[in-house]
């Protein structure tokens, strides 16, 4: 990476990020421009859109930017160097041992909020809640929410709890973390049939799939891989979902582009569910599917 000098050793940054997106980009790095420029703004510690206020930087900037962009380059996760990620109102500290929260999720976030906005104290459980992004993200729209969330992991719950304290320390109401596989029955049995929504982004893809540096190499297998067709965790975590539901109840799932047909399929099989509904994401793939737990318990449709 060059720089133009003048004689206070101070460089155009302008220069330094042209020459990071041409790094990042020979890297095969899929934003290269976006992720040079949020380096840039991470060191500075500005936003993104601010970076024009600091047309010069010095030397001891220049060198710690060329070592990001060199970790970048190699593939470390853009939201490991910075340290965080958002999504709706929560912003997340994450780093090695959970999930990076991905863009997508903020479609799952909007629905789970709108599906909850006429209802008062609503109480929430997100499941397979890694980091505790949903879980944040709703508590921090909604205070006046009971927030529940699970996780397995006990590398990712260390995250969620560091998140959910500097939620509260930041002025949040707390939420309830509770530690441990979503199918465990006395885990959640107190929250059976109270849950004016279930939200969940569960590991969903297929075992074998491709995937990129960033995922295979620093993402935890357990976060993103569940069986050959991806379902492993889906499929019981419905069962889980349906049980907490309160009857009109809305769940929110997320799943992989493949599992479009598959996963709206799998509720619909359910009885206790129903307006079973699939949701696409920007690019107009299959994403996220929603549903109710039915009002009225028939002879039918009792479980
Ligand atoms: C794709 S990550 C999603 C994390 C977070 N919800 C998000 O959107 O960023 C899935 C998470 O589910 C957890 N998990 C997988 N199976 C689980 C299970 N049976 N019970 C509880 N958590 C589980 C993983 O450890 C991982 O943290």
């Amino acid at each position: 990476m060059t720089g133009a000098s003048g004689n206070s050793g101070r460089q155009s940054l302008r220069v330094a990020i042209l020459a990071a997106t041409e790094q990042l980009a020979a890297a095969g790095v899929p934003s290269p421009q976006v992720d040079a420029e949020e380096l840039a703004a991470h060191l500075l510690a500005v936003p993104r859109t601010k970076l024009g206020l600091h047309p010069l930087i010095d030397q001891h900037t220049a060198d710690a930017y060329r070592a990001l962009v060199d970790r970048r380059s190699a593939r470390e996760p853009l939201q490991h160097l910075t340290g965080l990620a958002t999504i709706g109102r929560a912003t997340v500290r994450v780093g090695p041992g959970v999930f990076i929260p991905r863009v997508e999720t903020e479609l799952v976030v909007e629905a789970a909020l709108d599906a909850i906005a006429e209802v008062d104290s609503p109480v929430v459980v997100d499941l397979c809640t890694g980091s505790g992004v949903i879980a944040l993200a709703i508590a921090a729209a909604r205070p006046d929410a009971g927030v529940h969330a699970v996780e397995r992991s006990p590398g990712a719950l260390a995250w969620a709890r560091r998140n959910a304290d500097l939620h509260v320390s930041s002025g949040g109401t707390p939420i309830d973390l509770r530690g441990g596989d979503i199918t465990d029955e006395r885990l959640l049995a107190d929250l059976d049939g109270t849950a004016d929504l279930v939200t969940a982004n569960p590991p969903y893809v297929p075992d074998g799939t491709p995937v990129d540096p960033e995922v295979a190499d620093h993402d935890p297998a357990e976060a993103v891989f569940a069986g050959p067709d991806g379902l492993d965790v889906i499929r019981p975590l419905i069962s889980v979902a349906a049980g907490l539901l309160r009857p009109g109840g809305f769940l929110a799932i997320e799943h992989d582009a493949s599992q479009g047909e598959s996963v709206p399929a799998l509720l619909a099989a359910r009885r206790v569910l129903d307006q079973v509904a699939e949701h696409v994401d920007l690019a107009g793939r299959p994403r996220f599917v929603t549903a109710r737990r039915v009002r009225l318990a028939t002879a039918a449709n009792r479980d």
